[in-house]
């Protein structure tokens, strides 16, 4: 196992293999690993001579400490998940003070409207936390290639525009959702659903689904009065917002115009647990 738990010792090993010009590609994550995280793994395998993934729950994106204590953590069920799929992969697990100072402090980022609405609106300073420990893994990994996955879609427009905007050499590469069998986006947070509520949960995927196919055929008061009616009738789920938005500005659209495209955002409360989704609606 390649297990690093202090930057300095990354950046020995690191320097090493830049010295034979190897390609490094990064798999950000936050532990709790699962299969949409192995399919990241893999196409940063199959694209890079080697493949770092980081094991950091970064405190600063959470703006709810009880969601923090309650983030699943288990680095040696993680590290042996990871051996599963390739023993070749570099591991980096940092102590929180082998990243932050005492005071944990964020760095303020313009993102150009990207983080206004959706998650930024709900989650208030959660990108910026989010940009400051992926700009600080992007600088101390100098990845050629980072992966990130398209359930997050809000947080990948996010850096990509981190990228562009501070000139970061690293092409961002976003990676389809990976779902359970009846559509379920695959995430940590699903472990934490109960029986019942795993079953409820497909919901999610089922109205998002729904308007995509019917984008074409309803107009957006339709879609909206649809959404709203659907979770009026399921009690277990708390429906914090359904949005339509245009794909790269993220702005929520009324109506539709030619030419642009556009994804559907949720986010829902099931007794306790917060799930996110979004698809492509043409
Ligand atoms: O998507 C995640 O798991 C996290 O937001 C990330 C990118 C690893 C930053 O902590």
């Amino acid at each position: 196992m390649n297990l690093f738990r202090k930057k300095s010792d990354l950046i020995v090993k690191l320097n090493n293999l830049r010295k034979n010009n190897f390609k490094i590609g990064l798999v950000p994550t936050m532990g709790a690993l699962h299969k949409g995280h192995t399919s990241l793994v893999k196409r940063s395998i199959k694209e890079n001579d080697y493949t770092i993934v980081s094991i950091f729950v970064n405190p600063t994106q959470f703006n709810d400490k009880k969601d923090l204590n309650l983030y699943p953590k288990n680095l040696t069920k993680d590290c042996n998940y990871l051996d599963s799929i390739s023993t070749d992969i570099i591991i980096f697990a940092p102590e929180i003070n082998n990243i932050y100072n005492k005071n944990l402090s964020v760095k303020k980022f313009n993102f150009y409207d990207l983080d206004k609405f959706m998650e930024g609106r709900y989650r208030k300073g959660h990108f910026n936390g989010v940009a400051t420990i992926v700009s600080h893994l992007f600088n101390i990994i100098k990845p050629k290639n980072a992966y990130f996955g398209e359930k997050d879609f809000q947080q990948l427009r996010i850096i990509q525009e981190l990228v562009s905007g501070n000139n970061i050499p690293v092409n961002v590469i976003g990676c389809q959702t990976i779902r359970e069998k009846d559509g379920l986006a695959l995430s940590s947070r699903n472990t934490k659903l109960s029986k019942h509520n795993r079953k409820i949960a497909s919901k999610v995927y089922e109205i998002i689904n729904y308007v995509r196919i019917n984008f074409d055929s309803m107009s957006f008061l339709e879609i909206y009065t649809y959404v709203d009616k659907f979770f009026d009738n399921i009690l277990e789920i708390e429906l914090e917002y359904f949005t339509i938005a245009e794909s790269k500005s993220l702005i929520p659209v009324k109506e539709k115009t030619i030419n642009k495209q556009y994804r559907a955002f949720i986010a829902v409360k099931l007794q306790g647990v917060r799930l996110i989704d979004n698809i492509a609606l043409n």
